[in-house]
């Protein structure tokens, strides 16, 4: 490891050890980490990021090695789990240990874990020695940051120190999923699908949202109105995309598109981002996408909805939450 990158780390682990936040790159998005066995460190992430005292933090760990020293009546499935998916882009709710603060559980029973899968934030987390408690770098109910630069943009002086990791390879968080109840139940879809954990454990997940189910843990993230632009956003199926641009541009607005073909027609007020076809390549550059298009003073962001596979269904789960988050009905 290059020095200066030592230092840096030297530099982080310092600042965790005397209660102050770190910001730090995983391969989903940036997380704003503190120590968190520290309940006073755990309180600076929600003043910074302006989250509500209830929401419930993930703890990142170094291995699965430390999973007993979180949560307790661990189910084999999530030693099964943790062995396929970690260090990756899963996080497992299991019941508490009895000493993990109620700042990181939102005072509930269970507890979140996660290995990320990005070099720094492993180096981080050995170097640190114990739990790193982060949510996404960004103020509370906005875009999830993908690059060192969004969030001193989210976050600025809020952050004693943000590692700079390079853009997250995933670019979209964690699937989370529920093992505290007996049956599993994923809470947030990510890039691991429920096909990727019902072949580890032998059966299919339920597919709850949480703001279905009222014995759910609180999770932020299944709130309707999360990871939104500024800018109001609507999510229209293909074939009533182009007449709502038409429309739009006729009415005087300035409008930016985010398809995944490319602009079929110049006109003034209209931006386009032609988005990859794939999936994967998708979720790399949704954030970054769309916090560009925010910035770059259109009134209207329109999105070609993703057809409704599994493939895409982490990336609908947030582009419908972006819409929603901006004041736009949900269109599909
Ligand atoms: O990919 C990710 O998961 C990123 C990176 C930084 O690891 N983290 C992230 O954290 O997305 P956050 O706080 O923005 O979203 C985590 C979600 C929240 O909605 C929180 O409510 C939920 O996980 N969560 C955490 N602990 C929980 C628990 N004990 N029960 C239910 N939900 C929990
Ligand atoms: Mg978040």
């Amino acid at each position: 490891m290059k020095a200066a990158l030592e230092a840096e780390l030297a530099r982080a682990v310092q600042l965790l050890r005397a209660g102050e936040l770190v910001a730090f790159p995983t391969e989903t998005v940036y997380g704003l980490g503190a120590d968190a066995a520290n309940p006073q460190a755990v309180a600076k992430i929600f003043t910074a990021k302006e989250r509500p005292p209830d929401h419930p933090l993930i703890v990142h760990l170094a291995s699965a090695a430390s999973i007993d020293a979180w949560a307790r009546e661990v189910p084999d499935a999530a030693y099964k789990l943790a062995a396929a998916f970690w260090p990756g882009p899963l996080t497992l709710i299991l019941k508490r240990a009895h000493q993990v603060p109620d700042a990181v559980t939102g005072g509930q029973d269970t507890v979140g874990l996660r290995v990320p899968d990005h070099p720094l934030a492993l180096a981080l987390l050995a170097e640190f020695g114990g739990g790193i408690a982060a949510p996404s770098a960004n103020r509370h109910g906005r875009i999830s940051p993908t690059t060192a630069a969004h969030v001193l943009a989210e976050l600025g002086d809020a952050v004693s120190l943000v590692l700079d990791g390079g853009p997250c390879q995933v670019g979209i968080e964690s699937t989370i999923v529920d093992l505290s109840r007996g049956t599993p139940v994923i809470l947030r879809p990510g890039a691991i699908s429920a096909a990727d954990i019902s072949r580890v454990i032998g059966a299919a997940p339920e597919e709850g949202l949480a703001g279905r189910d009222a014995h759910a843990p609180r999770v932020s993230g299944s709130l309707a109105s999360h990871y939104a632009p500024e800018t109001r956003l609507r999510l229209l199926p293909s074939q009533r995309l182009l007449p709502a641009v038409h429309a739009a541009l006729a009415a005087g607005q300035r409008v930016a598109v985010l398809a995944r073909f490319p602009r079929p027609w110049d006109a003034a007020g209209l931006e386009w981002v032609a988005a990859p076809e794939d999936a994967k390549g998708y979720a790399f550059e949704l954030y970054a996408t769309l916090r560009m298009l925010d910035e770059s003073g259109v009134d209207l962001i329109l999105v070609q909805a993703p057809e409704a596979t599994v493939e895409w269904q982490a990336i609908a789960d947030r582009l419908r939450r972006a819409a929603c988050g901006s004041g736009a009905e949900e269109e599909t």
